[in-house]
């Protein structure tokens, strides 16, 4: 059987070892290499090995890379399904081989003796020759090898060639739900190897709570010494534990010894954090407190490079997540470039190593064949665990280690397990699919529903030794698109059972690949077999872009939260370890919006899990409605963030809005030239709309139900999809019938029955239009009629205005967009945006944009003319250059060209987004049913501004 095919681990590589760079000469081999991509291993050169190969034909590619994000090949998305037959260990004969060759020479202080050759990452298999010689095949491709080069080197001329195979047996335990892409993708790097020099080491550093010691015991070879200088450690021999006081580690206060590991021959800088995992009572605990994991799952990814992200790259996914008060990484699915892991250690992270294993394909076949349970991938399931360990042993951060994800259960896991238990009993166990929990540490679970999770919290599981476990979300709340929601009330259930210790969200970023001018997903590419855009998941764009998804996450998670009623503010910490001390609370009272005063708030330091109730500022009494906004920021600047950056908040309302003014006499209706008139606006005497206000030519506002459906609307996991039952019930054509337009009297009364056609169901929309000086006030009733069988999208006004009211400002929620069942980030203020500006770029377009809790809008044209709508007392609105049915058939972003017109949407309720996309639906309170509604809102024409 060829390498390729051979289900065992690759070969000639050195024992795995952990991760570290010394004072021992280095060189990088990153660059610029040969490359030629061969669509079948029986189609690749000969000979590529030899040293006078002639690649001058060849093409250049940089290493690190993914060779089909460089023009060669094409990538290809699949989620559960394998994109070739499931034939084990059997792959395509078309299986793309990329040679990939460089010549380098020795920097000339480069020292004679062993050297190690380092690969930190080749997707999915590699053939290595140096100077002509076979070093050996790497599997596993987000693991590194390393392979003894010594005695091969030249001083010049040096000749590397990897031939890297797309597929190969490994790809039945590579089925993670992402791009299929290939190549070194990770460093690759020449280590000197002293003699008499550090092989490896582990340095284990508790920390005693009862007593504020720490121990340091270092396993690695005979006669190394340790230094921490700042704790007054010298020349320790390495071998001998060391006890002394010292300050934890913990993804809240990471603290970092700096140190040396030493022999005559090489110095190794090492960075220790103290501290202990247990698993206690139930409750998995750090330093004897248990955590709140208020986490996600990140893969590496790169819009432009893929899997091969920069060390930028990952510097801006921890400092994005830390000021989003995430605390906690999964390494979804398969350990990271090692530098992320160095970075969770230095800015605060707990982390999830995960283990670079997914056999989720054999899922659909029901499990027959999977892999976890055939004797013959034993030693290949084993040598990733060991590969993970030991390259990650060294990672305060890392508190758990997983055995992968969706490869279902078998004694092969149960064998990995068992090994990390014997190799490293300092950090529990974990893995999803052991649904028994018979081989794990902790009970994980993912998606589970609100219900469940309470269930869990409650105990009420009768499989005891998973009832008595600490209980996660590994995965939930499913970041496709507009969503998730609910994330509230899974805060609250982690809040209210000790056992419930939170969860990641999945996932951190949408994998959109960049192509012309939008991001890519399945199918983009021309697959055959694909799963299009469920690779577009995450709570930042392809770009990096916050999602109103993170912002509300951000939100939900604060560590510090601020309640206020009349009796004073209640400031609560939520931090797992630190006080307050280093928050500084500043208070504003806004009048409509506008700061009135602000100050800062003398708040003493709060413990962890404690609450402290301080007294109101002494607040003026304002004429409009007024609100109190407090947050909670960092006083000083932290590694992650500035200081001032806020990491909590809390709003009270202090003033009601004033009640309204008498009302001036109602103005009359008018016939005249074939049209109605009433204030300012003109209506059609057949149809009773409003064409005209203010001059502006209108359309609508009529009553409207549908909005363009969100990825959870379409969601197949919480049974029978909302889009579809909508669709079916045609809520997207709905027809207007005219019963009666009454102009008679002082008001347009204008009677309708709105409903799909071929339904008996419909709404009856009666629309009651009065002038009021240079105000028109439009009441709206809506009655159902019928037995309607599903919920409503929305409810409320379609209209259209001129495209020159391009602007907008509004007073009530916002800055960002809001749903019932997504809208704790967003608070009461004054705002302003271009339209444009309000659009959230959904990779795939959907629903998006709405401002909540409306008390008025304005859009304006550059004049200053436009339109002023106030709602009685509220309404929520989006507003956009093309219609609903425009972005529900949008498929990317750039589907999107502005119209002539902007399209809003002023709605008296939405149907919340849930996370059916991969997990429950709408929970029941964010339903929208049909019922009797009255919905006011008040229409002004705004004159231009004076000059
Ligand atoms: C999970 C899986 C993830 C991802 C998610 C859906 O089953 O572990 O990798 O596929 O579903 O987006």
């Amino acid at each position: 059987m060829s390498y390729v095919e051979d289900p065992a681990p690759g070969h000639g590589s050195l024992p795995p070892r952990a991760a570290f760079v010394s004072d021992a000469p280095a060189l990088s081999l990153n660059g610029t290499w040969r490359f030629r991509l061969s669509p079948a291993v029986a189609a690749a050169p000969a000979g590529v090995e030899r040293d006078d190969f002639d690649d001058s034909a060849w093409d250049e590619l940089p290493v690190p890379s993914m060779w089909q994000l460089h023009g060669h090949g094409r990538p290809a998305y699949t989620n559960v399904q394998y994109p070739f037959p499931v034939d084990p260990p059997h792959v395509p004969s078309g299986n793309p081989t990329g040679d990939h060759r460089l010549r380098f020479d020795l920097p000339a202080d480069w020292p004679a003796g062993p050297a190690v050759l380092r690969f930190d990452g080749i997707d999915s298999c590699g053939r290595i020759w140096l100077n002509g010689t076979e070093l050996g095949v790497t599997k596993g491709s987000r693991l590194p090898s390393e392979f003894e080069v010594g005695p091969l080197l030249r001083p010049h001329g040096n000749v590397l060639v990897v031939r890297v195979h797309q597929w190969s047996a490994a790809s039945y335990l590579e089925d993670q739900d992402m791009w299929w892409l290939s190549g070194i993708f990770r460093s690759v790097t020449l280590l000197a190897r002293p003699d008499g020099g550090i092989g490896d080491y582990w340095v284990r550093a508790d920390y005693d709570h009862t007593t504020g010691q720490g121990t340091v015991r270092v396993e690695t070879g005979p006669d190394v010494v340790l230094d921490l200088p700042e704790l007054g450690v010298t020349a320790h021999p390495a071998g001998v534990p060391l006890t002394l006081p010292v300050e934890p580690w913990s993804a809240e206060s990471p603290r970092l010894y700096e140190g040396t590991l030493s022999t005559a021959a090489e110095r190794v800088p090492v960075r220790i954090g103290f501290r202990t995992v247990s698993i206690e009572d139930g409750q998995l605990k750090v330093n004897g407190r248990p955590l709140l994991l208020r986490g996600v799952n990140r893969h590496e990814h790169d819009p432009h490079t893929g899997r091969a992200v920069s060390r930028e790259t990952m510097l801006a996914d921890v400092l994005l997540m830390k000021r989003h008060n995430v605390n906690a990484v999964r390494t979804s699915h398969y350990p990271p470039d090692p530098a992320f892991l160095e970075l969770c250690d230095e800015y605060g992270l707990w982390v999830i190593d995960e283990c670079d294993l997914e056999t989720h394909g054999f899922g659909p076949l029901e499990w027959a064949g999977n892999p976890s349970s055939e004797p013959m991938w034993l030693e290949a399931y084993l040598d990733r665990i060991r590969r993970t360990v030991e390259r990650d042993k060294n990672r305060p951060s890392v508190i758990l280690w997983s055995l992968g994800n969706e490869s279902h259960t078998g004694e092969n896991l149960a064998r990995m397990a068992e090994w990390v238990r014997h190799r490293d009993p300092t950090r529990p166990v974990h893995y999803e699919g052991d649904h028994e929990c018979s081989y794990v540490d902790i009970h994980s679970r993912m998606y589970a529903t609100h219900e469940d999770v309470e269930r869990i919290g409650r105990r009420e599981d009768d499989n005891s030794r998973r009832r008595d476990l600490p209980f996660i979300q590994c995965e939930y709340g499913h970041a496709m698109g507009n969503g998730p929601g609910g994330l509230l009330e899974y805060r609250e259930l982690f809040e209210r059972y000790p056992n419930c210790q939170g969860g990641f969200i999945w996932e951190w970023i949408d994998h959109g690949l960049a192509d012309g001018g939008h991001f890519a997903y399945g199918g983009d590419f021309g697959e055959t077999i694909h799963d299009g855009n469920f690779v577009i998941d995450g709570l930042v764009f392809p770009d990096r872009t916050p999602s109103p998804g993170l912002v509300e996450y951000a939100k939900i998670i604060e560590p510090v939260r601020i309640a206020a009623d009349a009796s004073g503010i209640r400031v609560s910490n939520h931090y797992d370890f630190v006080d307050t001390a280093h928050l500084k609370f500043g208070w504003v009272l806004e009048e409509e919006g506008i700061a009135v005063v602000q100050g800062v708030l003398d708040v003493p330091a709060v413990q962890s899990g404690q609450s402290t109730v301080v007294p109101l500022p002494s607040l003026p009494s304002t004429a409009g409605e007024s609100w109190l906004t407090v947050s909670a920021s960092l006083a000083s600047a932290t590694p992650w963030a500035p200081a001032g950056h806020v990491v909590g908040w809390g709003q009270l309302p202090v003033s009601a809005a004033p009640e309204a003014a008498p009302l001036p006499p109602r103005g009359p209706v008018f016939r005249t030239g074939g049209k109605l008139l009433l204030g300012a606006g003109e209506f059609d005497p057949l149809t009773g709309t409003l064409t005209t206000l203010g001059g502006h030519p209108v359309e609508g506002p009529r009553l409207d139900v549908w909005r363009a459906t969100t990825d959870n609307d379409r969601g197949e996991f919480a049974g029978r999809p909302e889009a579809d039952q909508w669709r079916e019930a045609g809520l997207h054509r709905l027809q207007h019938r005219v019963i009666t337009v009454d102009a008679d009297g002082e008001e347009l009364v204008v009677r309708t029955r709105v409903a799909p056609p071929a339904q008996p169901f419909g709404l009856f929309a009666d629309y009651t239009w009065t002038a009021f000086a240079d105000r028109l006030r439009l009441r709206l009733e809506v009655t159902p009629d019928g037995s309607w069988p599903c919920t409503l999208p929305r409810l409320g006004l379609t209209m259209a205005v001129p495209g020159t009211l391009g602007s907008a400002e509004w007073f009530g929620g916002g800055p960002g967009e809001a749903y019932p069942d997504s809208r704790q980030s967003v608070r009461i203020g004054r705002f302003s945006s271009s339209v444009d500006a309000l659009q959230t770029p959904y990779v795939f377009p959907q629903e998006n944009g709405n401002r909540t809790a409306v008390r008025w809008a304005r859009l304006t044209a550059p004049d200053g003319t436009g339109l002023h709508i106030a709602g009685e007392p509220q309404f929520d609105f989006t507003a956009r250059r093309w219609t609903a049915a425009d972005l529900e058939a949008a498929r990317h972003t750039d589907d999107l060209v502005p119209g002539e017109l902007v399209h809003l949407t002023l709605d008296v309720a939405h149907h919340g987004l849930g996370s059916a996309s991969c997990g429950p639906g709408v929970l029941p309170q964010y339903r929208l049913l049909p019922q009797k509604t009255a919905f006011t809102l008040w229409f002004r024409p705004l004159p231009a501004d004076a000059d």
